[in-house]
């Protein structure tokens, strides 16, 4: 068994649904040639590829929602709170990123460290997170750009082709077609997108920069006050729309007050979603083991730095109350009469989220590619394209099912379910670093998660304590997304995972 697995020790039997895969399979695996990516990504790819993912829907739209019905002008604390939440996950992260440097994130991670069936957990997890992601950021987009056609052409679509959002909207074109349309540069391959990123990262900064620099002009102290307003109660809140946490501890559901700062971190937390997305692209690093950690952790800072900024301004430049939860951060400048302003974020926002569609749909194949590698999912779909060297295959099955969602779904609902799978993401992630260093203290570490197993714990408590504070109905979709997972498991994955069948290639 040992010579099969490479040479590492394996903690369970290989009949198990917690047989996990050695660190030196998964490494092996990426180097046979039919299911090998390319080694192109340096330090600097993945950082603006993590800038690139990290600021879009979130600080461009849900800050205003957040503001208006959660946190006020505390909502800049909240970001504070989803920040170190997300800072705790990351040091968890950097360490098994430049451990187990293979795709698919924290997938490859569980599998590695917890077992097979954590690891299925855990992709499925992730293809919900992905796909759902890359779904609300184009129907995010879409809203973008007919507001743009609409403000500066005068030109509308017809409300048919608006989107399920719009009233008599039934299909959302636009981001139909976008998504389509990312889908066909990720097959081309990744060094390509890398270059288009890299160009709309730097649109977005400029765009954010802009925000912070001229709005400072524009701040009215009235408007801090108060800071944190007094909570309110939810108007219909006692039933599967209030928070879990308030629904658990039997007090009745209220908006704003301290509670409402944790309300609206669960919130804004998708804000933040996008530096874990770095860690599915460590296999097509050059130096995994060095600029991993460099990347996510520096991708994560700059973001945070730049949403305190932003939320700080634009909740001075307007009060909370009349924010708007369409486009914030454009409305703020048109709220103090100025309309270029406005124009030139709107069009920023625009290009913006672009990269951040590419980046989720970019991440969700590489879980998918990982997973079908692996025999949790049928093979045809790990085998790379001959000249382009990437997954076709997972991109367009997926590609296509995610345009066809993005067209017909509404997108509130979709940001608080990705959600719960990140947040689910980084407790199992956090668990498995804790794990691995029990199971394989041998194993060279680029990257030391400080103080362990102090930081994972607390990771996993504050990723939980976001958990509790999102929906009961988010709870029960996501509940039914992962009952569906397990019957997937236990009626395909486990009989065709190709650890299950080494394992019984050697009994016989
Ligand atoms: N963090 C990304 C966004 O805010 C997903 O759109």
């Amino acid at each position: 068994m040992r010579s099969l697995l490479g040479g590492a020790s394996v903690s369970t039997n290989l009949n198990s649904p917690f047989r996990t895969k050695s660190v030196e399979q998964s490494i092996r695996d990426t180097e046979e040639p039919e299911h090998a990516l390319r080694k192109s990504l340096s330090a600097w790819d993945l950082t603006v590829f993590g800038v690139g993912v990290i600021i879009g829907t979130g600080i461009f739209v849900l800050t205003g929602i957040a503001a208006r019905n959660n946190a006020g002008p505390a909502t800049a604390l909240a970001f504070v709170v989803s920040g170190v939440v997300c800072a705790l996950a990351a040091l968890c992260y950097a360490e098994f990123a430049s451990t187990v440097p293979v795709a698919g994130s924290a997938y490859t991670f569980a599998y590695a460290s917890i077992g097979e069936l954590p690891a299925w957990i855990i992709g499925w997890d992730l293809v919900l997170e992905f796909a759902l992601g890359t779904a609300v950021v184009a129907v995010g987009w879409s809203g973008y750009v007919r507001h743009l056609m609409h403000t500066n052409l005068g030109w509308d679509l017809p409300a048919a082709l608006s989107g399920p959002d719009v009233p008599g909207g039934h299909f959302d074109l636009l981001a139909f077609v976008l998504v389509l349309a990312l889908t066909a540069i990720l097959v081309v391959g990744t060094k390509l997108s890398a270059r288009i990123t890299a160009i709309v990262v730097a649109i977005k900064l400029i765009v954010v920069m802009l925000v912070i620099v001229a709005g400072l002009f524009f701040i009215k102290a009235d408007n801090y006050s108060p800071f944190i307003p007094a909570a309110q109660p939810q108007p219909g809140g006692s039933g599967w729309k209030a928070p879990l946490v308030q629904l658990m501890f039997g007090y009745q559901p209220t908006n704003f007050g301290v509670m409402g700062i944790f309300t609206a971190a669960s919130l804004v937390f998708f804000a933040f979603i996008g530096f874990d997305v770095v860690a599915t692209a460590a296999e097509e690093t050059k130096n995994p083991q060095r600029d991993m950690p460099r990347g996510i952790l520096g991708s994560l800072l700059i973001c945070t730095v730049l949403y305190v900024a932003v939320t700080v301004v634009v909740t001075g430049m307007q009060s909370y109350e009349q924010m708007s939860p369409s486009a914030p951060l454009a409305e703020a400048f048109k709220s103090v009469d100025q309309p270029f302003f406005s124009g030139a974020i709107s069009l920023g926002a625009s290009v913006g989220l672009i990269t951040v569609c590419m980046i989720l749909l970019l991440g969700q194949t590489r879980v998918f590619f990982a997973m079908s590698r692996d025999g949790l999912l049928p093979r045809v779909f790990s085998v790379t394209h001959p000249k382009y060297r990437t997954p076709y295959r997972a991109t367009l099955l997926l590609g296509v099912i995610i345009a066809v969602v993005a067209g017909f779904t509404s997108l509130e609902k979709l940001a608080e379910l990705v959600n719960i799978g990140t947040l689910f993401a980084f407790v199992v992630v956090a668990l498995g670093v804790i794990v691995l260093r029990r199971t394989r203290p041998d194993l060279h570490r680029a990257f030391r998660t400080p103080w362990v197993p102090v930081v994972p714990i607390l990771s996993i408590a504050a990723s939980f304590w976001l958990m509790l504070n999102l929906p009961a109905e988010t709870w029960l979709r996501f509940g039914i997304w992962m009952v569906i997972g397990f019957f997937v498991y236990f009626l395909y994955s486990r009989r065709n995972s190709r650890l299950g069948q080494s394992g019984r290639d050697a009994e016989y």
